[in-house]
């Protein structure tokens, strides 16, 4: 590839999107151990699970096929956004001076403007499909809450979505986006919820964090009929959804005749690392050089702190246990503006990758974060969310240590969302604001 002239972006044409999604789950090197009921603590059956989700994305939790279709409404609703396209950051490498060559995969190219809808759109379709009516979530940064909404709306679904509580006060205009796609959104802890309640005892002043959140929207979905709870990260299925990122990638980076030395992404429960990582674990598997970082904030390094145990998915402990990488699901951490990348665990597949040694991570505090975000918006121009600010990080770390061993290293990092309504971080950071 060394001095072929390579586009700014690659494209797909619709032809060319990918029609499945990669399952990970019938190559994954050990068997990845199975959620555990939060009462009986023995492994969790589908009808454990049949009053959170829809029978389709339970199935989807435990398939064993090596590709899942994606049924035409999902791709047809897709089609609004994807393919998404393949940067490559030559101004970015120019103002590194570095020989490595820097790709990124644009997912902040949706209408909500990340990741999130992949999973979300094909979550509405499913439900939908069994009849369901209404949908209820939690949101962090806010980023899922929309991608949600925007998915119901497509197929016809109510949504109510406790949002963050410190979220909330910080990002007004999600709250608004998510109403303009005719969801209903309200500031977690409530005291509409006995999870909430409990955690408003406590700490009346609570920021609030996913895990409460998570307790309280799966409290409301279990007591109502037609309703079930959805949740945008962490989850097999969730995970899988997201893989049409890195199928979409791989086919755009085919078509460069490159391929990468190392794959980044940020992490927060872990979908959309895994939606751009997987596909390529599939060849790590089978003996391909690959090294695969995850980035996480130093105030909620699950990943790089956290212990492999199993533990609860919510706070209140009424969610499956999951093994995982876990800070405790009583962990509140700091309210940093990386709000999607608060969460106490990480999903199982990702902490057992990083757990057998295929994937390394790695946490920054906030302030280099904006550093290298600021950076990325005056060389390539975007404005990135804060939690993709992670990913941008650890790609210009390996672009300088590239250049230091003067390697052409080829590097790929997941956009995962822009930051157009995460300002106040940037505000902060502009103004010499930000606390570590
Ligand atoms: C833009 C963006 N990137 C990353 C994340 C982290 O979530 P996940 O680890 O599930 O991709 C979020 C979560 O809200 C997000 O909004």
């Amino acid at each position: 590839m060394a001095g072929k002239e390579v586009p700014y972006k690659t494209m797909l044409s619709e032809k060319e999107m990918p029609t499945v999604w990669y399952n990970i789950l019938p190559d994954l090197p050990t068997e990845l151990p199975p959620p555990l009921h939060p009462v009986t603590r023995e492994p969790c059956t589908p009808d454990d699970l049949a009053p959170i989700f829809p029978m389709a994305l339970i199935m989807q939790e435990v398939s064993t096929e090596p590709e899942i279709e994606i049924p035409g409404p999902v791709l047809d609703v897709y089609r609004l956004y994807r393919p998404t396209p393949l940067h490559r950051a030559y101004r970015l490498e120019k103002e590194l001076g570095t020989p490595a060559r820097i790709y990124y995969k644009n997912e902040s190219f949706s209408p909500p403007g990340s990741h999130k809808p992949n999973t979300a759109i094909a979550q509405a379709y499913f439900n939908k499909a069994e009849g369901i009516k209404g949908l209820i979530t939690e949101t962090g940064a806010g980023q899922w809450g929309s991608a949600l909404s925007f998915g119901c709306k497509f197929f016809g679904l109510d949504l109510k979505v406790y949002m963050v509580k410190i979220s909330y006060q910080q990002k007004p205009y999600r709250r608004t986006m998510m109403e303009t796609w005719g969801a209903t959104v309200v500031p977690s802890p409530t005291d509409t919820t006995e999870a909430g309640r409990n955690v408003l005892a406590e700490d009346p002043d609570c920021p609030g964090s996913l895990g409460i959140a998570i307790s309280e929207a799966v409290e409301e979905a279990v007591g109502k009929k037609d309703t079930k709870y959805s949740l945008g990260s962490v989850l097999n299925h969730v995970c899988l959804h997201q893989t049409i990122v890195g199928l979409e990638a791989k086919a755009q980076m085919e078509k460069l005749g490159e391929y990468p030395d190392v794959v980044i992404g940020c992490v927060g429960g872990g979908s959309n690392y895994s939606g751009l990582v997987f596909p390529f674990m599939k060849d790590k598997f089978q003996g391909k050089e690959v090294r695969a970082i995850a980035a996480e904030p130093v105030v909620c390094p699950t990943l790089t702190k956290g212990k492999y145990e199993y533990d609860f998915g919510d706070e209140a402990g009424m969610a499956p246990l999951l093994k995982m990488y876990t800070l405790g699901h009583k962990f509140v951490p700091p309210p940093i503006h990386a709000g999607g990348l608060r969460y106490h665990g990480d999903a199982p597949i990702l902490s057992l990758l990083v757990k057998e040694g295929y994937i390394d991570p790695v946490a920054y505090h906030q302030t280099p974060i904006f550093e290298a975000a600021v950076l990325f918006s005056r060389t390539e121009g975007l404005i990135a969310a804060p939690e993709t600010a992670h990913a941008i990080k650890t790609a210009i770390d390996e672009a300088l240590d590239a250049k230091e061993k003067g390697e052409e290293r080829v590097i790929l990092f997941n956009y995962s969302g822009h930051g157009l309504l995460d300002l106040k971080g940037y505000e902060d950071y502009l103004a010499g604001n930000l606390i570590d």
